[in-house]
């Protein structure tokens, strides 16, 4: 990491954390805080807080929490870098070169990106060879113009096991250089042998416009049909959606959503210029959340075998959850979009995605079909199972449209569908119920750091530790005093004696000792830690008082601990969580 100091605490001050955040989520200021729905995990009531004061976020839900650079890491699937990238772009600062960083570390990036140019060309000008007319002709045969080719960067690999490693060699690229691109493979043996060979291929290319990874299909039955590149330093799948970068330009409203690169092309050339796909793996909420930075709706166009519906089914929750319109389209005839463009062409699909439908009017669907509403049993079954699909709807007029569905589809009145629709929400909400008492009796262990790595040997100490930190972050000038009496070593939790390590270093340096200091430094599950203990309410009278006794119990801790060496004594922490319990009651 290690970028300038100064700069992220201009990036910070430039980009207050109220404002990002509330971009992803709807936020409401309730007394000094803002509170919303998380959006790091699944819940119906707000638990997740932003504090403009003290610039950070937190969850009391699932624990995550952090400043801004760690919402948007977070938020956007991004590492530090690339996050604090991000929030510059964002409020046009530039981000300095980085004079400590490896400079190894970006010399080789850059070089690794350029090597993925350089193969993406030499594959392109292979394929045009004269000698690969039959590939050029297999493309031709798949009914792709030589606009939509160039258009897509697509290529050939030579069917050889060192054409592309000679190539690229000869370039001056190292073999090292050709492995971390995932571009050659070392077997057992240790030879070194080109990945792809022979194979159709279709540059991935990242929203930068730099060519991060490939899809390379083979041109005849033989298996695997298509290889992709492995997870390398530049490329992870579940961040990436291929054609993101071209269709993140479009001047529609909508993106469509499909399962296969040629279904993306063929969409391309019909003029549908927003489709993307999740590159042959389950689509991830990061990849959800790259698309709803482009747009608000979204049109699930996958494969008409159970397997893409059932694929489908799983998208829409994901994409639902970033607050994306999830429309689904069905494809009547033909296996894929690609397929079915092919042989009705650009127009008929474009009724298709007129006529796609709202995603609970195709789940009612798919609860029909499975069932033969001519039979009173079955008719009765699928009330039942659409109840329990309606009763999880959370806006009520919606609910109430599709229940008014479901009884038209079922042959029932609309009266008979809504008390089955209130038995299936009773059950419902007597399910969360015991979800939640289920968290609530976790609670216990909530005196616990989340990450289990982080565990704390002596809840009590750690407590103590846990005060001291708190109060150093609202008043910087105790650690004039403390730094002498208190080192890291004192520390009975590691988590507590880094943090309080880092202040230490800030505060020398006259750095702010705010979390906006402890991003890149410490980890999410650290910082979770810190961002729990800065969302407690401060101690705002005899803070000195405050901190003596915590540095009291801190000592005596530590002497019984060194003392009783091997006891196995202690708090039972059911005790311990009632006794903190207690405390945080008394003191508000
Ligand atoms: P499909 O098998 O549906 O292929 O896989 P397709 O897109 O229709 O391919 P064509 O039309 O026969 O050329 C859908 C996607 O799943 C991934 C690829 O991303 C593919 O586009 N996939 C499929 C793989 O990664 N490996 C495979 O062996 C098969
Ligand atoms: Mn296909």
């Amino acid at each position: 990491m290690a970028i300038d100091r100064s700069f992220l605490d201009e990036l910070n001050a430039r980009n207050d954390i109220v404002d990002v955040v509330s971009s992803y989520v709807p936020m409401k200021r309730q007394g000094a805080n803002y509170f919303g729905l998380c959006p790091f995990h699944n819940e119906k009531s707000p638990s997740f807080s932003v504090s403009p004061d003290k610039q950070i976020f937190h969850c009391f839900g699932c624990g995550a929490g952090g400043g801004v650079i760690s919402f948007i890491m977070r938020a956007e699937g991004l590492e530090f870098r690339d996050a604090v990238q991000f929030l510059a772009d964002r409020c046009g600062l530039k981000v300095p070169e980085d004079k400590n960083a490896d400079p190894r570390a970006a010399h080789r990036r850059e070089r690794v990106l350029a090597l993925m140019k350089d193969a993406a060309r030499f594959y392109y000008d292979t394929l045009w060879k004269p000698e690969n007319r039959g590939v050029q002709q297999y493309f031709a045969g798949r009914g792709l113009t030589r606009k939509t080719m160039n258009r897509f960067g697509l290529g050939y690999a030579p069917d050889s096991f060192h054409a592309t490693m000679d190539a690229m060699q000869a370039k001056g690229y190292s073999r090292d250089e050709l492995l971390d691109a995932g571009l050659v493979v070392r077997n057992e043996k240790g030879h070194v042998y080109d990945k792809f060979r022979g194979r159709v291929m279709f540059p991935i290319i990242d929203v930068r416009g730099q060519v991060v990874a490939f899809g390379g299909r083979v041109m005849d039955d033989s298996k695997p049909k298509y290889l992709n590149s492995p997870e390398t330093f530049l490329f992870h799948k579940g961040r990436n959606l291929f054609a993101l970068n071209l269709a993140k330009k479009t001047q529609k409203d909508y993106f469509i959503l499909a399962e296969g690169y040629m279904d993306v092309i063929a969409l391309h050339q019909a003029g549908f210029d927003s489709a993307v796909a999740s590159l042959g793996t389950a689509l991830t909420e990061e990849q959800a959340r790259m698309i709803a930075r482009y747009t608000k709706k979204i049109v699930i166009s996958y494969d008409a075998d159970g397997a893409g519906q059932a694929a489908a089914q799983r998208a829409i929750d994901i994409l639902k959850k970033a607050n994306l319109q999830v429309n689904v389209l069905r494809i009547p005839g033909a296996k894929d979009p690609d397929e079915y463009i092919k042989a009705k062409g650009a127009e008929a699909f474009r009724r298709l995605i007129e006529r796609s439908e709202g995603h609970n009017a195709y789940r009612l669907e798919q609860i029909a079909a499975r069932f033969d509403l001519e039979e009173d049993e079955q008719r009765v079954q699928f009330v039942d199972e659409a109840a329990r699909m309606l009763a999880a709807i959370d806006n009520p007029v919606e609910r109430e449209v599709y229940a008014g569905r479901a009884a038209k589809m079922a042959g029932v009145t609309p009266e008979a569908m809504a008390v089955e629709l209130r038995r299936a929400a009773a059950i419902r909400r007597k399910k969360q119920k015991t979800a939640e008492h289920r968290e609530i009796r976790a609670a216990v262990q909530k005196a616990q750091p989340r990450d289990r790595a982080l565990h704390y040997d002596d809840v009590k100490a750690a407590r103590a530790e846990e005060g001291i930190l708190a109060l150093i972050f609202t008043d910087h000038t105790l650690l004039d005093d403390l730094a002498d009496k208190i080192t890291p070593h004192d520390f009975s939790a590691p988590v507590l004696a880094k943090i309080y390590g880092h202040a230490l270093t800030l505060y020398r340096q006259g750095a702010p000792v705010a979390i906006s200091g402890f991003e890149g430094y410490l980890d999410d599950g650290e910082l979770a830690v810190l961002s729990e203990i800065l969302s407690r309410p401060p101690i705002l009278e005899r803070r000195q008082q405050a901190l003596d006794d915590y540095i009291n119990i801190m000592k005596t801790r530590r002497a019984q601990r060194t003392s009783a060496s091997a006891g196995g004594e202690g708090e039972d922490p059911m005790i311990t969580f009632s006794r903190m319990k207690a405390d945080k009651m008394g003191g508000k």
